[in-house]
């Protein structure tokens, strides 16, 4: 039996194809061995702009920046400190970050999202529970002791919480894009600057203009 295929959806389907690949694409791979961040430029491209090859050090591939415990005496109670191209110039294009996240007693590093990266977190300190809602809002949760690691997929909300009531709590996490994007919810709807119309938020999320101000003012919005 011949099969019929329809050319005029040819162009349809070529182009939801490059779409579906475009998304499941990691940040692009290194053309060089490396691409030394040259944090004096200010132009903007897709990254960071790479100093001459000849020109690289050893300095370039060090960093002490996770080295220091973070102030975690915020509204929340978590810290996080993050290599970057500024600190870490030699991880420009290799598509990855390595985090520090103090968590003091009882803290919680709120429901966020990383839209560039998944995640990989280790608890080196304390007792965490951490845990992340897919598309189907279905909770996935555990509790992490020192040594253990949970992995946060890309751009799905997750948590971290310091059950310790006395001590704080730290982990280390590792992330797949050089540059991952961090999104608190709470933050994102009720202290976005300009404020989203309060209409939004009352309807969003079912509430009065008064509770609208109460969750505004607590968190600084
Ligand atoms: C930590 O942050 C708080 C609030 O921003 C500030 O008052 C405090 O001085 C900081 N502590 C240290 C040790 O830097």
């Amino acid at each position: 039996m011949r099969t019929h295929f329809d050319f005029h959806f040819l162009p349809l389907f070529l182009f939801t194809l490059l779409l579906l690949l475009g998304q499941a694409r990691p940040d692009p791979d290194p053309l060089q061995d490396y691409c030394v961040a040259d944090n004096k430029n200010e132009f903007f491209i897709n990254g960071v702009p790479c100093i001459n090859p000849e020109q690289v050090s050893p300095s370039h591939f060090v960093t002490s920046a996770l080295s220091k415990t973070g102030n975690t005496s915020n509204t929340f109670g978590f810290s996080v400190t993050a290599t970057n191209t500024v600190n870490l110039p030699g991880l420009n294009t290799l598509g990855l970050v390595l985090a520090r996240v103090d968590i003091a007693a009882n803290g919680i590093v709120p429901p966020h999202s990383h839209p560039r990266a998944s995640e990989v977190t280790t608890c080196l300190k304390g007792l965490l529970l951490v845990g992340f809602i897919d598309t189907n809002n279905r909770v996935f949760t555990q509790n992490l002791r020192p040594g253990e690691s949970f992995v946060f997929p890309k751009g799905l909300i997750h948590f971290l919480f310091n059950r310790d009531t006395k001590e704080p709590a730290l982990a280390l996490s590792g992330l797949n894009s050089q540059n991952p994007g961090s999104q608190i919810a709470s933050l994102a709807t009720f202290a976005s600057k300009p404020p989203i119309p309060v209409e939004i938020l009352k309807r969003a999320f079912q509430i009065s203009t008064r509770e609208v101000d109460i969750i505004r003012e607590n968190l600084g919005g």
